[in-house]
């Protein structure tokens, strides 16, 4: 049995990069108020189709959908933002706080074509912030994003960002746009021809190369945002060069999903090949509202998770993967059922310790416990055992200690911790 296309296990050997980024991002966030959120990975399609927009590629051809039993058309999700919406509503979090944060880590699914550093169970890294209609958290996030990143390693990775406009202003940029493509639209794909009288804006993220040669020198969004929303890009631009965050103005950015409004950006990198993009996110003002909310701001980012760790990789980041504190060296039966009761004592009370119960021999043993880079061995022989006294080996130093049988356990605790 092997694991279906696109989909991949992560293996013990792989997973400290991993829990590495966890934390880091936990501890980032959690500074920053935001608060974790954990969601379902199924939902009803309607939601997904509503938010992300029908006529997208994820909604058209990504999704994993089906049918229950029951008749219900439901589908695995294929990222969070509507999820979260979702659950904002439901519960009314709006009603306690007028400010909420979250974030959020798990699985995502897109049935797109597996290639490096796209799957089709995905992972992300997820920040929302509701309720907050001011620019500067829309710096907030982008810095947010960028600070976990040089935490984690990566240095010279440029923010692209544009503004996107308001339904006061998408209007008006649309009529340029349908303009400008007048007379090219025979060159357009399928698709785009459709996307024409439906939603011309997401032609603008086409792939298909014939449609990327129709667009050269089409319109851009911020060259027709009206006066707020151009006001709002203004301090997000000024307040990222006070905080020195690296960015470009990029205005064939739209992003793949519909519900954006105003700011939108991407961290790209070159070093994935055609999977530049490590993370994304946008405002998206509308959408609680057409969720069924109360009409509120909102803006969010996610990492793509596993692109971040292969990016690592290529960096060659290492994490120092600690091994046990105590490695318990037991030559015997009764040595053995010693090392069995105490190791499992031990570690209830914080000292990881490790033993083999496979009756090998001492320079087995030892070796063992240097391979597993334990920071203390434990003889026990069933000499130690009748003279009720037992050797305790600092692996760094070399130094040995001796330690009474009575009241071992405590003793060894004090010892270690120490
Ligand atoms: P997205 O751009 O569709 O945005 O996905 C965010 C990131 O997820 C991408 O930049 C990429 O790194 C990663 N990603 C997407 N698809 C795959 C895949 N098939 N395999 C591996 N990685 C992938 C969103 O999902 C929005 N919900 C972001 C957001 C949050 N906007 C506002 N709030």
């Amino acid at each position: 049995m092997q694991t279906i296309r696109g989909f991949r296990d992560i293996l013990p050997e792989q997973i400290a990069l991993w829990q590495k980024v966890e934390q880091e991002a936990a501890d980032l966030f959690e500074s920053f108020g935001y608060r974790e959120i954990r969601i379902p990975i199924v939902e009803k399609t309607t939601l997904f189709a509503r938010s992300i927009g029908e006529t997208t590629d994820i909604v058209e051809k990504e999704m994993y959908t089906f049918e229950d039993r029951t008749g219900d058309m439901l589908t695995l999700r294929p990222e969070a933002t509507a999820s979260i919406c979702r659950a904002y509503i439901q519960h009314k979090m709006y009603a306690a706080e007028p400010v909420r944060k979250f974030y959020l880590t798990g699985p995502m699914f897109r049935r797109e074509r597996p290639q490096k550093g796209r799957y089709r169970q995905f992972y992300q890294i997820d920040a929302e912030v509701f309720g907050v209609e001011s620019p500067y958290i829309d710096s907030e996030l982008i810095f947010l994003l960028h600070a976990l990143l040089r935490r984690l390693g990566l240095e010279g990775l440029s923010a692209h960002i544009n503004s996107l406009g308001c339904p006061a202003c998408r209007p008006d940029f649309q009529k340029a746009l349908l303009d400008f493509l007048g007379e090219r639209k025979d060159n357009l794909c399928e698709n785009c021809k459709r996307r024409l009288v439906k939603n011309p804006l997401r032609i603008l993220d086409c792939k298909v190369e014939t449609c990327r040669q129709a667009l050269e020198g089409s319109p851009a969004t911020v060259d027709h945002l009206c006066p707020d929303c151009r006001t709002h890009f203004e301090t997000v631009k000024t307040s990222l060069e006070k905080l020195g965050v690296d960015f470009m103005i990029d205005d064939t950015l739209v992003r793949g999903l519909d519900y954006y409004t105003r700011t939108a950006w991407e961290i790209q990198t070159t070093t994935l090949g055609a999977q530049s993009a490590v993370a994304g996110g946008g405002r998206y003002d509308r959408l609680v509202e057409e969720l069924g909310g109360p009409s509120t701001p909102a803006i969010g980012f996610a990492i793509g998770f596993d692109r971040l760790v292969e990016v690592m990789e290529q960096l060659d980041t290492q994490v120092c993967e600690k091994g046990p504190d105590l490695f318990i060296v037991s030559l015997g039966a009764d040595a053995q059922a010693y090392a069995f009761e105490w190791s499992c004592r031990l570690n209830t009370m914080g000292i990881r310790t490790d033993s083999d119960f496979r009756g090998k021999s001492m320079k087995a043993l030892m070796k063992r416990a240097n391979k597993v880079n334990a920071a203390f061995v434990l003889i026990i022989g069933d000499n130690e055992l009748a003279q009720k006294k037992l050797v305790l080996r600092n692996m760094a130093t070399k130094e040995q200690t001796e330690i009474g049988l009575d009241n071992l356990v405590n003793d060894l605790a004090q010892l270690i911790k120490n």
